[in-house]
């Protein structure tokens, strides 16, 4: 599947290099051919000949050569890739990523390449939850970089938490969707999923049942074909797929903002279950019980309602927008009304009344409505129902 692909891998100075090495072997068993390039702190953990015999070819220093630009200079290093990718990427270097410095060959390589970049955060849990550290992920994000892991799990460090380097083949997988050929090759599509959280008071929320499966396996499967997917999720349950550009938001409020942000697209898929409201006198400290007995009235404020919004669009609108309907009653007449008041292209129509087992299950059993008609799918698991649809929208928008 890497077949004939050249990825140049930045090996990052964190205890998680020795993993590199055992990814530069999964590459080449793919048939990927792999440059790696070590930060000047990576050789504190793992030496330049380990990661150059396994890569079988030169592997890069930190600090630049004359010999070595005389051989291949930096600019078409950083550009003879089809992919960089940085594993492991520590906070410092995230941080310097972020902040745009060139200050050493990893980084100078990084500012001049014009292909995608992948990173594989690896770190203490206290410095990945660090505000610094989540604000550099969210430049870095903003900045089209791709992302993978980092996993929850022992650390090296002997504290338990998300922080752990994605193992060797996650890695690959992500590679491997970040390179995906296909019909949607390059084309920018946008794809919501997930419950979303609206807040009472700073420590209580208002949520729906959404795992989020759905709207993942789309994601998935538009990469596969080739998209550059921008995966904008609530707190699902289940994560994002790998090589995807994933953002994360809370309410409503914020998903609309991100996907105004995201545009323009060329498809934007709508699989998100929004709350409808969000509570108007949301508290801002903890709410407490008065002794009077009396429960607080919560008052709801309508939600901006993002679908619409996007297909209402007069300009910079996706050509194709999709919207899901999850329907207790009367699925088809509920669903065909909502295609028309929504004014989206197609809906993706399903019956999530609690016997069907959907909402939160493995299956989807849906109806696809657009101007062509009704076309009503097999009781399917979710990932084919995302090939299937993935597939009609790559022959959408051939
Ligand atoms: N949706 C959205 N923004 C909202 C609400 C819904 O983008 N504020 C999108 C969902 O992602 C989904 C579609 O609209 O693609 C349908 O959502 P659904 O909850 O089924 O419809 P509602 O708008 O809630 O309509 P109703 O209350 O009549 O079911």
């Amino acid at each position: 599947m890497l077949a004939g692909k050249r990825i140049l891998l930045i090996i990052g100075g964190g205890i998680a290099a020795y993993k590199s090495l055992d990814l530069i072997r999964r590459l080449r068993e793919r048939g990927a051919e792999v440059r790696p390039v070590l930060t000047h702190a990576a050789e504190e953990f793992v030496t330049p000949l380990s990661a150059a015999a396994l890569a079988g070819a030169k592997a890069y220093r930190a600090l630049f050569d004359l010999t070595d630009e005389a051989e291949m200079g930096h600019i078409q290093l950083s550009r003879a890739a089809d992919l960089v990718v940085v594993a492991p990427a520590t906070a410092d270097f995230m941080a310097k990523m972020a902040g745009g410095h060139a200050d050493d060959l990893a980084s100078t390589l990084l500012m001049a390449t014009d292909k995608r970049v992948l990173i594989a955060p690896a770190m203490n849990v206290r410095m990945w939850t660090h505000p610094a550290t989540q604000r550099n992920l969210a430049t870095l994000q903003g900045d089209g970089i791709l992302t993978v892991g980092p996993n929850d799990g022992d650390m090296a460090c002997g504290e338990y938490g998300p922080g752990r380097m994605a193992e060797p083949l996650e890695i690959v997988a992500a590679i491997e969707a970040a390179l995906a050929d296909g019909p949607l090759k390059g084309r920018h599509i946008v794809v919501t999923s997930g419950p979303t959280h609206e807040p009472i008071d700073p420590v209580r929320y208002i949520a729906n049942r959404s795992s989020g499966a759905q709207g993942s396996a789309i994601a998935a499967a538009l990469a596969g074909l080739g998209a550059n997917v921008t995966f904008i999720t609530g707190p699902a349950s289940v994560p994002p797929p790998p090589g995807v550009h994933v953002i994360r938001v809370e309410t409503a409020a914020q998903m609309l903002a991100a996907v105004t942000v995201a545009l323009p697209a060329e498809a934007a898929i709508f699989a998100a279950a929004v709350a409808d409201w969000r509570v108007a006198n949301a508290a801002g400290s903890k709410m407490k019980k008065d002794g009077s007995g009396r429960a607080p009235a919560l008052e709801f404020a309508e939600n901006p309602d993002i679908l619409a919004t996007v297909s209402k669009l007069t300009k910079g609108r996706p050509r194709l927008v999709v919207g899901f309907a999850a329907e207790t009653d009367d699925v088809l007449t509920n669903a065909t009304a909502k295609r028309a008041r929504k004014g989206c292209d197609w809906i993706v129509a399903n019956d999530v009344s609690p016997g069907t087992g959907i909402m939160g299950g493995t299956e989807n059993a849906v109806t696809l409505l657009s101007e062509a008609g009704a076309e009503t799918w097999p009781r399917l698991p979710k990932d084919e129902v995302a090939r299937r649809l993935a597939a009609r929208i790559a022959e959408a928008l051939a």
